[in-house]
């Protein structure tokens, strides 16, 4: 019988890239997202459902409608968005609707997947951090707190399920070509008068640069559902070009000074 992965986040970019490989690979798919309307869906062999991450409600009645179809055995995370700002301009409520989506939508989801999991004896939760989960870079504090935060959580949860057979797996993905620029606002706060105008563009530029050049989704999402074959999956997946390696290791062995020179010279 084919095994079921609910994913979340799968209406664009590499989250439907994702659900597509798995669908390719044998799994029944049922795909959560804002914009799937409980109305006709696409003959392509995803079930597609409406979910908000950011509102428990929401959260509640997926998993509940997903049940009633098949139990997860994977669970893959996939939802996120993003503001592009200084630190100093962000706004508080930008900053909140960043970490409610990224960060909390994963606990919401989670919460409820869990007892699922725990009952059925296993499972895999899969979670798409980022290579700015390990590493900072400039006006994208928003959503590199985010993905901080998700490794953090990600390694407490895997100590905590592991004696339910429960595998956490997080993805950290360099640049890709995700195909929409829509949930990438510039802070509302942004204005050709900042004092940090002149560095912003040229970050954003670079970052917007990276993107549009970045790795294939497609070749991610085959990936991601190689790994989630096999018995045991490994707990951190980085999917990313050699230059991203090299920018975590860096990061990690190089120090505070050299690093800073090495991403300002980057981006600013
Ligand atoms: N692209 C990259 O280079 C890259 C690199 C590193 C990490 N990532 C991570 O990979 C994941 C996908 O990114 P992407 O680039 O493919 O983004 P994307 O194309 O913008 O897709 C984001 C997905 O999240 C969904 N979403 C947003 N808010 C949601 C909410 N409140 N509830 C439910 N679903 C929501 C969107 O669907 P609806 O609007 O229909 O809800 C969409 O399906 C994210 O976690 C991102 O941080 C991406």
């Amino acid at each position: 019988m084919a095994k079921t992965v609910w994913v979340t986040g799968a209406s664009s970019g590499l989250g439907l890239h994702t659900a597509m490989a798995l669908r390719d690979d044998g799994w029944q798919v049922i795909a959560g997202a804002r914009s799937f309307g409980s109305g006709e869906q696409p003959d392509d062999g995803i079930t597609r459902l409406p979910l908000d991450v950011t509102s428990e409600e929401s959260v509640r009645q997926f998993c509940a409608a997903a049940a009633e179809i098949a139990l997860p055995d994977a669970l893959v995370q996939c939802a996120g968005m993003l503001v592009l700002g200084s630190c100093e301009e962000t706004e508080t409520e930008e900053f909140r609707r960043v970490v409610d989506t990224n960060y909390l939508g994963m606990v919401r989801m989670n919460r409820e997947v869990l007892p699922l999991m725990r009952k059925r004896g296993g499972g895999k939760i899969v979670m798409f951090s980022s290579i700015n989960g390990l590493l900072g870079i400039p006006f994208q504090s928003a959503y590199t707190a985010s993905k901080h935060a998700i490794e953090g959580y990600a390694e407490c949860l895997a100590l905590e399920v592991k004696p339910f057979g429960i595998q956490v797996m997080l993805v950290e993905p360099g640049d890709h070509r995700s195909g929409s620029d829509k949930y990438r606002p510039h802070a509302a706060s942004m204005s050709d008068d900042s004092p940090y105008a002149a560095e912003y563009e040229s970050a954003t530029k670079q970052i917007h640069h990276d993107e549009t050049n970045g790795s294939d989704p497609d070749v991610l999402g085959r990936k991601i559902a190689k790994t989630l074959d096999r018995k045991h999956i490994p707990f951190r997946k980085r999917i990313a070009s050699f230059d991203q390696h090299l920018a975590v290791y860096v990061h990690r062995f190089l120090g505070a000074r050299i690093n800073a020179a090495v991403l300002r010279k980057y981006y600013c």
